[in-house]
């Protein structure tokens, strides 16, 4: 009997149009250039905007892939989204006629399953993808899932679906954590707003964005208030108004474009950049030995006096907020190809973002990969131009930022994974005097 052909049902999102990062490196970056507004906050404010039938108005929006996904699955929903100009956005949730965010949504961006706890503490009711499975990577949502159901939600999976259902009301109750997670936190906040009764959610994350979202939350007639570091505490209330709010600054485009300046040598002043969202990076700094100044919304980094050489080697270890954030590890392992002597990355939060210093290695660095989440990097190294390809957003930033480094020419691959979350990032780079295009992509 000829082998049986497996049927094959299973959705595929559509890829963009491929475009490559073309750069010849080597030149020092310097100037000055402005910090754009937070993705991981930008992203659960547009959620936070269904907690209301009333207009919400958010300014300093980063003009990237991933906000451009989120408008289009709240549009979906019956949302209404205008973007009025360049940074703003305008979002009324008056009626959802459609509570239902499909796998569609989920395998662009994982991010879509922030609306689990609004939609449902709003209109009782959510059927959405499981971002997680076999189906789009590994990503568990669990800790989210529990979440709704301290809060008194009844939530059955089928055919890679979470159906939510609150009867009446979500009712007030204690959130532990197992593990410091940020989407928990924020998921099981939102949820939290329009709740009978109180909550305390413990250990909660504490990212900057996470107190972006509070302010906002508070503006909007919410009472929720950060009672500890780990400890968030929501008083549910019936309903909320509609509320203005500017994103803050995207703290790892800072640290992308810090290290961008140390690994080129270069001198580069940040605007609409607070120091304090960055202390671990800029502790880090200090003991590598390069020389950073804090304003009060501005940093500037001067490694032009930086030899080959002079950067000691270090160890590295990822945690949650306030610890080095995970987000900044595949740049800074940039970095330490550029630091004298062996340095030890330990990937704490994530396992499946060791992976991608094979891409690294073409350029010349040398890695040891011990383990999914253990690599050694031994410099320094003069990085040579590679081909290379993208796997996901922070490692691209990061393979701009060894290729602007790096001795002659470089095409990456992939740049649609970056434009996910960094808004102009060759433009940017252009303003601080790389040689960086993009352009259409044979492969
Ligand atoms: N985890 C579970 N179960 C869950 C949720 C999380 O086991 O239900 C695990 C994760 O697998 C991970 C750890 O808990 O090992 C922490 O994950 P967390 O929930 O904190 O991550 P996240 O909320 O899904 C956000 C950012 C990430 C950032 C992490 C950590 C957004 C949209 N994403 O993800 O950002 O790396 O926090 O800071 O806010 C990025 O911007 O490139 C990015 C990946």
């Amino acid at each position: 009997m000829a082998d049986a052909r497996l049927f094959h049902w299973e959705f595929r999102p559509d890829l963009p149009p491929p475009e490559a990062f073309r750069i010849e490196g080597g030149r020092p970056l310097e100037g000055t250039v402005r910090v754009s507004g937070a993705k991981n906050a930008a992203l659960k404010l547009l959620a936070a905007a269904t907690l209301t039938g009333e207009r919400c108005r958010f300014e300093n929006v980063p003009e990237i892939e991933d906000v451009r996904v989120m408008a289009e699955v709240l549009t979906d929903l019956g949302v209404v989204v205008e973007h009025p100009a360049d940074g703003v956005y305008e979002v009324a949730a008056g009626d959802i006629d459609w509570l239902f965010i499909p796998l569609e949504a989920a395998a662009k961006m994982r991010a879509s399953f922030i609306l689990l706890g609004p939609l449902l503490t709003r209109f009782g009711q959510v059927i959405i993808s499981n971002p997680g499975g076999d189906r789009i990577g590994r990503r568990p949502v669990n800790l989210h899932v529990d979440a709704m159901r301290a809060l008194g939600a009844t939530i059955d999976y089928r055919d890679g679906y979470y159906l939510a259902k609150a009867p009446g009301r979500l009712r007030g109750g204690e959130v532990s954590f197992p593990q410091v997670t940020v989407m928990g936190t924020e998921n099981a906040m939102l949820a939290a707003t329009l709740a009978d009764g109180d909550t305390v959610i413990r250990p909660a994350a504490q990212e900057p964005e996470i107190d972006d979202l509070i302010a906002f939350l508070v503006k909007m007639g919410a009472d929720v208030q950060r009672t500890s570091p780990d400890t968030i505490e929501v008083h549910g209330r019936r309903r909320l108004r509609g509320a203005n709010h500017a994103v803050v600054p995207d703290r790892i485009e800072t640290a992308t474009f810090l290290i961008g300046a140390a690994v080129t040598g270069g001198r580069v002043v940040l605007e609409n950049a607070p120091c304090d969202h960055v202390g671990a990076l800029v502790e880090l700094f200090g003991t590598m030995g390069l020389p950073v100044a804090c304003r009060e919304s501005s940093i500037e980094i001067d490694a032009s006096g930086v030899g080959p050489g002079d950067l000691l080697a270090s160890d590295v270890v990822t945690a949650p907020y306030p610890g080095l954030a995970t987000d900044t590890q595949p740049p800074l392992c940039v970095l330490l190809t550029q630091a004298s002597g062996t340095s030890h990355v330990h990937e704490a939060v994530f396992e499946d973002r060791i992976e991608w210093l094979s891409e690294l290695r073409k350029l010349g660095a040398r890695i040891d990969i011990e383990d999914t989440h253990h690599a050694s990097i031994h410099g320094p190294v003069r990085l040579h131009g590679a081909e290379t390809t993208i796997g996901d957003l922070r490692a691209g930033a990061s393979l701009i930022l060894a290729a602007l480094a790096a001795d002659g020419p470089s095409l990456i691959h992939g740049a649609h994974h970056v434009h996910r979350g960094y808004e102009n990032i060759d433009r940017k780079f252009q303003q601080l005097g790389a040689d960086i295009t993009r352009s259409a992509d044979a492969v």
